[in-house]
């Protein structure tokens, strides 16, 4: 077949996947290609502006390095990053609610005792977290692995400070036998996204504030249970009601109590005034991989 028009392409490409072995792959392209000429058709997209959003993703692409992740900062703005958690994530309304990992969560963070300060050394007000990892049924769960990690007073994370050789801020715990965890860290702050590259570039010719909304990130694993991947937000922060990637969920907003000095529940004696967050997380049960049905 010839003479394509604005018309007739559309089922021209799409036939032309037909033979796609893999049906999923198959469903994914078709709807893709089915979408994104809609798109053009729909904006009247110019050759102008085609070649701006081709720049735009090649500087994205350009922008990603082994410490930043460009592509998801913008998958994050655009609220795709949330979408995709929401649709992976139905489960009962009983589990702690997840939403998005970010660009900074770095594999095998640093492994730490329980009762640790994760922030040694680091300007702030000082936070202590306890809780426990609890499965729907209320059982506590042992040994389940904790990985926090948040950014400083400044709003930057460790990753973004060249000066520093260590891991600072983040931490691996595990759970003990009656599935409690508990470290010293300092209150984090709302901080900007990244905004020096393109997602920034968007983020100012829209209108939009980079800003994310004050807190503590945690990826929680135990045997026979979906990992968690959530935060904790800082009650009362500015930026809740607009967090610049959509992650913000009622549920997931707490009261960091101010303390006035005194001793901590662990026995340290506190000269300053200090924040104290109990949070118990809850797991979902893990579900069995559904195969997805062809288009
Ligand atoms: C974060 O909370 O670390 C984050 C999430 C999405 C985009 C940028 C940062
Ligand atoms: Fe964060």
């Amino acid at each position: 077949m010839r003479d394509f028009d604005e018309n007739n392409i559309t089922a021209a490409v799409i036939d032309r996947f037909q033979n796609t072995p893999d049906p999923r792959l198959k469903r994914i392209m078709t709807s893709l290609v089915r979408h994104l000429h809609d798109f053009v058709r729909d904006v009247d997209l110019t050759e102008a502006e085609w070649a701006q959003a081709i720049a735009f993703l090649t500087r994205t692409g350009h922008t990603c390095t082994d410490k930043r992740q460009e592509f998801i900062l913008l998958s994050d703005t655009l609220g795709v990053s949330m979408l995709v958690d929401a649709i992976n994530h139905r489960f009962s309304k009983n589990a702690t609610e997840t939403t998005v990992l970010g660009p900074f969560y770095v594999e095998n963070p640093p492994e730490a005792a329980l009762g640790a300060n994760i922030g040694v050394g680091v300007k702030g007000e000082p936070l202590y977290l306890d809780g426990s990892i609890l499965s729907e049924d209320g059982q506590p769960l042992a040994n389940a692995e904790i990985d926090v990690w948040h950014s400083d007073t400044e709003g930057f994370y460790d990753v973004q400070l060249p000066d520093l050789s260590e891991p600072s801020l983040r931490a691996r715990f595990h759970s003990d036998a009656q599935g409690r965890f508990r470290f010293w860290t300092i209150l984090p702050r709302y901080y900007p996204i990244p905004y020096d590259g393109p997602v920034g570039d968007m983020l100012t010719a829209t209108a939009r504030h980079p800003y994310r909304p004050a807190h503590v990130h945690f990826m929680i694993s135990a045997d026979g249970h979906e990992k968690l991947v959530t935060h904790l937000f800082v009650s009362g922060d500015q930026y809740l009601d607009s967090d610049a990637v959509f992650a913000v969920k009622n549920s997931l907003i707490r009261d960091f109590e101010r303390q006035a000095p005194g001793v901590a529940p662990d026995g340290k004696k506190m000269d300053t005034p200090w924040r104290k967050l109990h949070n118990d997380f809850v797991l979902a049960k893990a579900v069995a991989k559904k195969s997805v049905p062809a288009a």
